[in-house]
This record gives C-alpha cells, structure tokens and sequence, in this order.
C-alpha cells in the first residue's frame, strides 16, 4: 500500500514529519540510484505537464530530468504556450490536463491557482513555487542538510533576508514540522505574516522545534548550523528596488555575519537564483547605484567551502523525483504515518 498514492504535494502543512522524513529519506535513495545507474522506472508509460507562469531554471530542468529517469514523459507548457487564465479558466484547463496526463507540476502566482488545478484536475499536482510557498524547495534543502550533518531534529537554521516571501514561508513551516530549530532575521516590515507564524508554532509545538523572529541580523544568526537567504525582490513583486536593498543591507550573508554566527561549521545555503556578483543584469544594475559588488550574499561567502548551495540546487532533481514517484507510482511504502 503506498501511503502518498494519488495525493498532490501543494504545501507542506499539510504533511506531517513522519511524511516529509520519508520523502527526503527516498530523495537521498533515489539520488544514490542515480549514481550507481541502477534504473527506477516507477512511473513508465506516464505523462507529466508541467505548467509555469513564472520563469524557471532549477525546477523546471529538475522536473523533466526526474521525469525522463522515473520513464515518464515531460511535456512543458509555458504561460505563452497555452489558453491558461486568458481563454481558458483554471478549472477547464485543469479537467482538460487531467483528462491527458497523469501529474502536473504548476508554477505561478497564486497559492489558490495550485489549489484548484489539484481540486479540479483529478490527478496528483505538485507545486514547483507560488507566492506563498515553495514546498519542493524544502525536500532539497532538508535533504541537503540531512546529508551533510547526519541528522536534522536540533538543528538551527537562520534565515536572513525578506522573511515574507514563499522560501522564508516554506522554511519556517517545515523546519517547524521536523523540528529544525528556525530563525528569521528580517526587518519588521519584512517578517513573517501572523498566519504563517501561527502556522509554524503549531507544527513546533509537536516538534519541540524553536522559533525565533528578530529584527536583530546578529541574534538571528547566533549558534546557527546554517545560514540561508533568497533574492530581496521575488518574482512578481512590485517593489520598489532601490527601497528594498536599504531595508535589507544589514541582512546581507557577508564574513561578518557568518562570523557572528560565532560556529566554525556553519553551511551556507541558498535556493538560488543568487545576487553574489556583478555577473547579472538586474544585478549589476542596481548594485551600481549602491556601489555594492554583491545583494544578499557576497561572492566570498557564496564561492566558500562551507558553501552547498550547488549540492543544493543538485538536489533538487532527486527531491522533485522522490515526490512524484511516491505520489504517482505503485510502489511499495512502508505504513509508518500513523
Ligand atoms: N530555486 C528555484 O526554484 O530555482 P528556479 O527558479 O531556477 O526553478
Ligand atoms: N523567492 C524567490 C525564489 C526563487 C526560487 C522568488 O519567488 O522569486
């Protein structure tokens, strides 16, 4: 009996630890399959759409390559692509998709669009990012930290940065659920929404997991096993940039903060894509006016060796290939949820 067959994966409150452990545990399998060549077919003969209104480098290719490894066929439907939201309606698209394909992968704006493409659908859907959460992010960055340090349960984890967005929403909750003791170090105006932290204190409250939310870049980072932040304007945003940088300047991961951190081992994670150099255009434009040469993290930080942000973002194929294997293939899973 597989105990995730036929279920989407649309954010991760609605999995309890027993659930998320297992799916990082069949990440880290799969990621070993994988290296030895040894193949795992789970879901041959079926065909997987993936949807995406906002832009993608990491999720998409994870998808497609776990897709083709798994025996599936990947087809790829950018917003320009299709009727989706301009002729069609999110319900008609979605009985239409559901009717070819068994899974679809969404990335987009809203955390409802997700909602009812797996309401309507009638077959597993997986969020590959909203604006409120980015659930297959976490599989990786637990994974990561899983494999690096042994363990999860205790661990502390900052995060530093725009404590609103999707990743510092999905952190919180998740390392809240595994008992991964969780910091923001964010502005007040940048921390995280009353819903996501009520949220977060309930999962913890079974975990023993700790959760600190400061103003403070120093406190946050105080004793943490791991330092992580994302991009200060996400995708969709309609911010004012150069306002931004001012309100998250001391939030930047820079040898002082990870200094103040006051641990040898602390890793550095990020779920990219990164603002650590002059090498990008949105970048390079707005550093210029500040005379910075990096955003939220500098390139001495980022190029580190107590960096995993490329193992990280590596990851995120096995994570994206255990979720859809487990929700979508007839695999044997072992009744440990109850
Ligand atoms: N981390 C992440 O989701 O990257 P992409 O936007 O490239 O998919
Ligand atoms: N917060 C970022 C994450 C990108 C993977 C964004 O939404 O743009």
């Amino acid at each position: 009996m597989n105990h995730f067959y036929q279920k989407s994966f649309l954010k991760e409150i609605d999995f309890n630890a027993a659930e998320l452990n297992y799916l990082i545990d069949f990440a880290i399998h799969l990621k070993q399959l994988k290296q030895k060549n040894i193949p795992h077919p789970y879901l041959q003969g079926k065909n997987i759409a993936l949807l995406f209104e906002k832009s993608s480098t990491r999720t998409r290719s994870a998808f497609t390559v776990a897709a083709i490894d798994l025996g599936a066929h990947p087809e790829f439907l950018g917003k320009n692509d299709i009727q989706f939201g301009t002729k069609e309606s999110v319900v008609d698209t979605a009985k239409i998709l559901g009717g070819m394909f068994d899974g679809i992968e969404f990335r987009g704006f809203k955390q409802q669009t997700v909602e009812t493409l797996a309401q309507a659908s009638g077959v597993p859907v997986w969020n590959g990012l909203t604006d409120e959460w980015h659930p297959t992010q976490m599989i990786a960055d637990f994974m990561t930290l899983k494999e690096h340090f042994g363990k999860l349960k205790g661990l502390t984890l900052t995060y530093v940065g725009d404590g609103r967005n999707n990743v510092a929403n999905s952190l919180l909750v998740t390392g809240a659920i595994l008992g991964v003791n969780i910091h923001i170090g964010a502005p007040t105006d940048l921390q995280p929404s009353k819903k996501v932290v009520q949220a977060a204190q309930q999962a913890a409250g079974k975990s023993g997991a700790e959760i600190l939310i400061t103003a403070d870049p120093q406190q946050a980072v105080a004793g943490a096993d791991a330092l992580y932040t994302d991009v200060w304007v996400s995708m969709g945003e309609k911010v004012d940039y150069h306002q931004r940088i001012e309100q998250l300047l001391a939030y930047q991961i820079n040898s002082e903060l990870v200094a103040a951190t006051h641990k040898q081992d602390t890793v550095i994670l990020h779920c990219l894509p990164a603002f650590h150099d002059t090498n990008t255009s949105i970048g390079r434009k707005f550093m210029a006016d500040y005379n910075l040469t990096a955003l939220e993290i500098t390139d001495e930080v980022f190029q580190s060796t107590n960096s995993l942000v490329f193992q990280e973002g590596a990851n995120r194929m096995p994570a994206i290939k255990a979720i859809m294997a487990a929700t979508l293939g007839n695999l044997f899973i072992p009744e440990i949820f109850k």
